[in-house]
């Protein structure tokens, strides 16, 4: 869950460092620090402290501009606490190395090799004096040495004091991409760091050494083949990953959405029909299944469930969506004829990851919906869907959502049609509706100081109910779920209809409660719920379709959410919703964009 950062080049190396950590802290941001060491020297200097890049800025005495090489990292703390010592680099003889993953025999190996005296708690100072340990003048060989011992998951990123401006790296799982541009050669564990400098990168592969040098790149495998790097260009646009004036991600990327559903349709849609060809995804995944399984974390598994309502009442087919980190030890369900679907904002989660590596075990076709170009899910999937979100920084996910939300809105129209459920005209009407939404979304943005009023009745609440029956309660768990994680009120997300069977001997005055109602067939039952509620004390908010039920102004705060067919109220609803999490989180003054003991990537299961 780390960030990682690593730059030889004729910059001032400590500017590059540190802006490359400010763009990936939001891979974890408990400690943070740099190593660098001067051209044509042998020093290397440590700067390191528990809390952000910004702290680190105003400690970091690495002085004046310099040339030369320098890695950096962001921390999130697996193995010993939030502390100076163990924040990265770790330093031992000659070996500088910082580290992303987690090793899980380093006990055995303090042991085997009598590694004592290791000033932290860390899994990562273990492989740090492992390197040293074998390290005698050949730095890939010691190298390979230390990574044949280690089990378990790492990028490790390695300066020697006795080898000039060489930066040495290698990984299992743990992803690292690197460069080589006109202002010198570089890595990161995301392409978010070298944006700055060029939307050209490849994917280091597992197992394999790469050498960086100010103007060259040497890769070769374990058994040192040279290995030409396979480059690839992200569209995403640089610079892309800035604030753009806003004062958090979080917003920018609310903003953007409009324009993510739109680049996420480009290239799908043909003569008014859903269209993945540009994808190399081909119909028979569609038609060659009996069921569907989507495996996903956190949001994208929202997103999941989104899906499966859809996919139930327009394809009535089996499907399931299950929580990534559950799949393998709940003996799911998958044979030959499951098209699995894997959806992450990263491409990286590693319990994503692994589902999905043994749903192939199993024989299923994967398709994946991923966000990140080249990452591991991606590439360890049979097809690919990226969401062309761009960017996303915030911690909390928003643009990644809604775009997953249209791929998923193309794949059951493709789908519908290919297996003969929606005639041609169907399948365009339903499209032509998709293509409604960046509007729909920007009516909602237009009106965002509205949900910033209704945000403010929310400030002092400890807890909070989101109700909503069929679609709409699949939206709130989304919703819920981005109120808990940025303003720290301990939301839950209920059905209506069960709210009786329980949790509302909850509700009281203290209690608000924020409903959503878009469902047509649903609408007179949801107001009976709401009711129910008001009845107990609680203040209760609503999100609804603008055509549905009037006169609710008087008793109640309501937002007016744009019509759509209703399948597609999830987009407005979700948009209003994020906006609602966002007022509260920056009216509270929290750091929006970097909620406590959260991380972006969740690389540790
Ligand atoms: C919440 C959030 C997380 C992620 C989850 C999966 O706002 O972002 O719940 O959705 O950690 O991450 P990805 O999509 O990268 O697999």
């Amino acid at each position: 869950m780390c960030g990682i950062i690593g730059y030889t080049g004729s910059e001032n190396v400590r500017e590059v460092l540190l802006d490359a950590l400010e763009l990936l802290e939001y891979r974890g941001y408990d400690s943070s620090g740099i190593a660098v060491k001067e051209r044509g020297t042998e020093e290397i200097k440590v700067c390191k402290c528990a809390g952000r890049v910004g702290d680190l800025r105003a400690i970091c005495e690495l002085q004046r501009a310099l040339t030369g090489c320098g890695i950096g990292h962001t921390r999130w703390a697996t193995h010993g606490g939030v502390s100076d010592k163990n924040a990265h680099p770790h330093q031992i003889g000659k070996v500088t190395l910082v580290h992303n993953g987690i090793i899980e025999n380093y006990r055995e190996l303090i042991e085997e090799y009598h590694l004592d005296g290791l000033k932290s708690e860390t899994d990562s100072e273990v492989a740090a004096a492992l390197v040293d340990r074998f390290y005698e003048g050949d730095p890939e060989t010691a190298i390979k040495k230390a990574v044949r011992k280690l089990k378990g998951t790492f990028a490790l990123v390695v300066l020697f004091a006795d080898q000039g401006d060489a930066i040495y790296c290698t990984r299992n799982v743990s992803p690292i991409v690197a460069t080589l541009c006109d202002e010198g050669a570089m890595l990161a564990s995301d392409l978010t760091a070298l944006c700055r400098f060029t939307n050209r990168y490849f994917v280091v592969p597992e197992y394999h050494i790469l050498k960086l040098t100010e103007t060259e790149l040497t890769l070769t495998d374990f058994d040192g083949n040279r290995v030409e790097p396979e480059y690839q260009t992200a569209d995403w646009e640089l610079n892309s990953a800035g604030k753009n004036g806003y004062p958090f991600y979080m917003e920018k990327e609310i903003m953007e959405q409009p324009r993510a559903i739109e680049d996420t349709m480009t290239n799908r849609i043909n003569s008014g029909m859903p269209d993945f060809t540009a994808d190399g995804v081909p119909d028979t995944l569609f038609t060659d299944c009996d069921r569907i399984c989507i495996i996903a974390c956190g949001t994208a598994m929202h997103a999941g469930l989104v899906a499966q309502a859809l996919v139930k009442s327009i394809l009535h087919m089996h499907i399931d969506v299950e929580m990534a980190s559950e799949f393998m030890y709940s003996d799911p369900v998958i044979d030959e004829r499951t098209l699995v679907i894997a959806v992450s904002q990263s491409g990286e989660t590693i319990d994503t990851l692994e589902a999905v590596k043994y749903a192939k075990r199993r024989g299923a076709k994967c398709l994946a919906v991923i966000n990140v170009k080249g990452s591991s899910i991606a590439r360890e999937s049979d097809y690919v869907l990226y969401t062309n979100a761009g960017p996303e920084i915030a911690v909390a996910s928003t643009k990644a959502y809604t775009t997953q939300l249209a791929v998923f809105y193309l794949i059951v129209a493709r789908m519908a049609h290919s297996r003969g459920v929606f005639s041609a005209e169907e399948t365009q009407s339903f499209v032509r509706e998709l293509q409604r939404v960046p509007q729909a979304m920007q009516k909602v943005l237009e009106r965002r100081h509205e949900i910033h009023v209704v945000a403010r009745k929310l400030l002092e609440a400890k807890d909070l109910f989101m109700i909503g029956r069929g679609l709409d309660h699949s939206t709130l768990l989304e919703g819920s779920l981005k109120m808990k994680e940025v303003s720290y009120i301990h939301s839950e997300a209920y059905a209506s209809g069960e709210l009786k069977h329980g949790p509302i001997a909850l509700i009281t005055q203290d209690t608000p409660v924020v409903a959503s109602v878009t469902q047509e067939k649903l609408v007179s039952k949801e107001l009976s719920n709401i009711k129910e509620v008001k009845s107990r004390g609680a203040d209760v908010v609503i999100f609804i379709k603008e055509t549905l039920a009037g006169n609710l102004e008087e008793e109640y705060s309501v937002f007016r959410l744009p019509a759509m067919r209703d399948e597609f109220m999830v987009m407005p609803a979700s948009v209003a919703l994020q906006l609602l999490a966002y007022y509260v989180s920056s009216d509270k003054g929290f750091d929006v964009d970097k909620p406590r003991n959260l991380a972006k990537v969740v690389t540790v299961e």
